[in-house]
C-alpha cells in the first residue's frame, strides 16, 4: 500500500486554483493510518521525547497518536482565541496579512524536549512560528514529522534552515 494513494486530492479548495491535499481518506483506512503514525514516530522512537506539540486541526489527530506512541504528552498549537488559559503566541505572514498561533503559557517547561506534528508543510510559515513559540518557552524541539512536504514551496527547507530536523512522509 502507498501512503500517497491514500491522500484525495480536491481542486479548488478553500480558493479556485489550490490543489487541497485531503487526508481524511488516509485517516478513515485503519491500515494507511497506522502505518502513517508508525513511519512518523520511526526517527524519534527510543529518544527522550516529553512532549508532541500538534499544529490545529490536523496535528492534532495525528500528534495524538504519535504522542501516545511515544509515550509523550501532548500540547496543542492553535489559532489565536481558541485556548481558555494563558497564552503565549507569535504572529506570522500569509500570503496576504498575518495570523497568530497560540499556546498554553504552561504547555511545555523549560528544558523539555517537543516533537513537532502536522500533516503538512507548504510554506513552513507555520512550522517555524511554532518553533519559535516552542523555543520561547524554553523547549528543545528535536525534530517534526509531516505526512506531506509540498517542496515547492520551500517550507521543509525553512525549517531545516532554523535546526529542525524533518521527517516526511509524501512529496
Ligand atoms: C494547513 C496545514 C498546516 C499549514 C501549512 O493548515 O494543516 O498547518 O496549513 O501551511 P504553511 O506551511 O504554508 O504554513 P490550515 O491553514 O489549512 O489550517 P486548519 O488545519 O486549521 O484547517
Ligand atoms: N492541504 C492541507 N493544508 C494545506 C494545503 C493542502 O493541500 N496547502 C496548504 N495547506
Amino acid at each position: 500500500m502507498n501512503l500517497a494513494d491514500a491522500i484525495r486530492t480536491i481542486p479548488d479548495y478553500p480558493k479556485p486554483g489550490i490543489l487541497f491535499r485531503d487526508i481524511t481518506t488516509l485517516l478513515g483506512n485503519a491500515r494507511a493510518f497506522r502505518r502513517t503514525v508508525d513511519e512518523l514516530v520511526q526517527p524519534f522512537a527510543g529518544r527522550k521525547i516529553d512532549k508532541v506539540a500538534g499544529i490545529e486541526a490536523r496535528g492534532f489527530i495525528l500528534g495524538g497518536a504519535v504522542a501516545h506512541q511515544l509515550s509523550a504528552g501532548f500540547v496543542p498549537i492553535r489559532k489565536k482565541g481558541k485556548l481558555p488559559h494563558t497564552t503565549v503566541g507569535v504572529e506570522y505572514a500569509l500570503e496576504y496579512g498575518v495570523d497568530t498561533i497560540e499556546m498554553h503559557v504552561d504547555g511545555v517547561a523549560a528544558g523539555e524536549t517537543v516533537l513537532l506534528v502536522d500533516d503538512l508543510i507548504a510554506t513552513g510559515g507555520t512550522a517555524v512560528a511554532a518553533v519559535q513559540l516552542l523555543r520561547q518557552a524554553g523547549a528543545d524541539v528535536v525534530g517534526a514529522a509531516f505526512v506531506i512536504d509540498l517542496p515547492d514551496l520551500g517550507g521543509a527547507d525553512r525549517l531545516r534552515a532554523v535546526g529542525v530536523p524533518l521527517q516526511t512522509l509524501v512529496g
